[in-house]
């Protein structure tokens, strides 16, 4: 049995901003199934405090980087849980990395520097009864773990995870010596990245192994269009770095069992999908009609591509579609979605906010999901629009390009189609893409087929779990 110590920012069902949490709350359950036992480590945010129950407090410390902080042990799912609980950097509203409004919290640094340290002890054992093999860390906010474990002599070896190399975790150099790391780690194979300080450039400098969660993204971010800076570092490290596609949860994700569908189906009783596609027209305020709905399910940023998307709707109503949006972020595309639901009543719907159900529902009750990324790592809401029958219309970029299956002549002859895809995230690109959509839709045959074969199709974490584990047994062995 290896045993793994996950550290990350977010994991469902406790905290979520994205498909990271979806990720890092699924990897347990993956990797117990190929004999590893995955411990998983977070921030004791106010809302894990009310949800763990049953924990209690098997280590302390003093001075964790200037704060007293206790190591909480607890369950979730029948999985091992830690919680760094250091009220000084987590107790506190807002979110996991900002106030209510959404900025940034200024010792961001510190709070996941800790995240960092902690985990780099308890993976090299400080803590009584705790030993691991793996130390495993998630994004920039966890990144920092392999960057203090490599100041330890622990025989435990390090993964890094990027979920989305455009979040990098960078700060001025005046926070070094607040780090607690030796002066030589102020360098360029350690933590410095120009000229500051790089929390993810740092954990993949010290890393083991590299992971990233599709493989075209894995090539993708060698080059400095995706590579965000970060280019070089990974095109030096590239033996290391593997692409390794997200899985989705299907305790979580079934339309067979989800209950926050009115109604319950699998591909042999897709007919039954209506009632649910009436529950999205009533909770969004749209028309009745047989017409296709599109749906959004999305944070509302530059990378989701949503701008572009804003400038396609009037053609979209045009040619006989309708939308149900859900998202939240930048205000200014918050405001053209809403202002585009004013200019046509009845025929797009928006929800502005976050609601775990509701995207439940509109993958259930919606006939596509519109998903124009500029880049994706995985993706998510895609596979998730697989397995409900919501056909995916895509951008042919990162994890989007390795899921889903076009709709040309050929792939629907062949009857392997399972989506739409297009290339480069324009205006033209786009609408063409959402009219071929709205054609197809109009032929049952072709539209059913694809929706069947998308939900046949096997995104279980099955065949990526078993790659986890063989990577961390390889590690192991050398
Ligand atoms: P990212 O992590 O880049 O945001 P993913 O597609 O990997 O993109 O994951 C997004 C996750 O967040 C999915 O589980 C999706 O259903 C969920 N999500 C995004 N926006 C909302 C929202 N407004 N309400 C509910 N769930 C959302
Ligand atoms: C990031 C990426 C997304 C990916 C998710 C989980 O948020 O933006 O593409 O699916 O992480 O790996």
């Amino acid at each position: 049995m290896i045993r793994a110590l996950s550290v990350a920012s977010e994991a469902y069902p406790l905290i979520k901003t994205g498909g990271l949490a979806d990720v890092v709350g699924a990897l347990p359950a993956a990797l117990a199934a190929h004999e590893v036992q995955t411990t998983t480590l977070l921030p004791g945010y106010p809302a894990l405090a009310l949800s763990i129950k049953g924990a209690r407090a098997i280590h302390r410390w003093r001075d964790l980087l200037g704060v007293e902080a206790r190591l909480l042990k607890g369950e979730i799912d029948g999985h091992p849980l830690l919680v760094l609980d250091a009220p000084r950097l987590f107790a506190r509203g807002g979110g996991p990395y900002g106030d209510a409004t959404g900025t940034d919290w200024p010792d961001n640094w510190r709070r996941f520097a800790a995240l960092g340290r902690a985990a780099a002890e308890i993976a090299r054992g400080a803590v009584k009864g705790l030993t691991f093999d793996i130390l495993h860390a998630h994004d920039w906010q966890a990144a920092m773990a392999p960057a203090y474990l490599r100041y330890t002599a622990a025989p435990v070896k390090s993964v890094v995870t990027i979920h989305n190399i455009a979040f990098q975790g960078r700060f001025e150099a005046a926070i070094f010596p607040d780090l607690g790391l030796p002066a030589a780690a102020f360098a360029i194979d350690g933590v410095e990245y120009y000229g500051g300080v790089g929390f993810l450039k740092a954990g993949l400098e010290a890393a083991d192994a590299i992971t990233t969660v599709s493989p075209t993204y894995a090539d993708e971010i060698l080059r400095s269009e995706f590579g965000m800076g970060l280019e070089g570092l990974m095109t030096t490290r590239r033996e290391r770095l593997h692409g390794i596609v997200n899985g989705i949860d299907p305790a979580v994700w079934n339309p067979e069992t989800d209950p926050a569908l009115p109604a319950r189906y699998t591909h042999r009783t897709l007919p039954r999908r209506a009632a649910n596609k009436r529950a999205v027209e009533r909770t969004f305020a749209l028309e009745a009609g047989d017409g296709p709905i599109f749906t959004v399910i999305s944070r509302l940023t530059w990378q989701k591509g949503i701008d572009v998307l804003a400038d396609c709707l009037d053609d979209l109503v045009a040619r006989g579609g309708r939308l149900a949006l859900l998202g939240s972020g930048d205000v200014t595309l918050e405001h053209a979605f809403l202002d585009a639901a004013a200019r046509h009543p009845g025929r797009i719907g928006v929800r502005i906010g976050y609601d775990e159900p509701l995207s439940h529902l509109l993958q259930g009750g919606a006939d596509a999901i519109l998903i124009p990324s500029r880049f994706e790592p995985c993706g998510l809401t895609q596979l998730y629009g697989l397995a409900y029958g919501c056909v995916p219309v895509v951008a042919r970029t990162g994890g989007l390009a390795d899921t889903i299956i076009d709709a040309n002549d050929a792939a629907l002859a062949a009857g392997v189609a399972t989506g739409i895809q297009f290339d480069g995230v324009t205006r033209e690109a786009l609408t063409a893409a959402i009219r071929r959509a709205i054609r197809l839709h109009a032929s049952p045959a072709h539209w059913c087929t694809m929706q069947r074969r998308g939900m046949k199709a096997d995104f279980s974490w099955g065949t990526s779990g078993a790659r986890y584990a063989a990577l961390y047994r390889d590690l192991l062995q050398r």
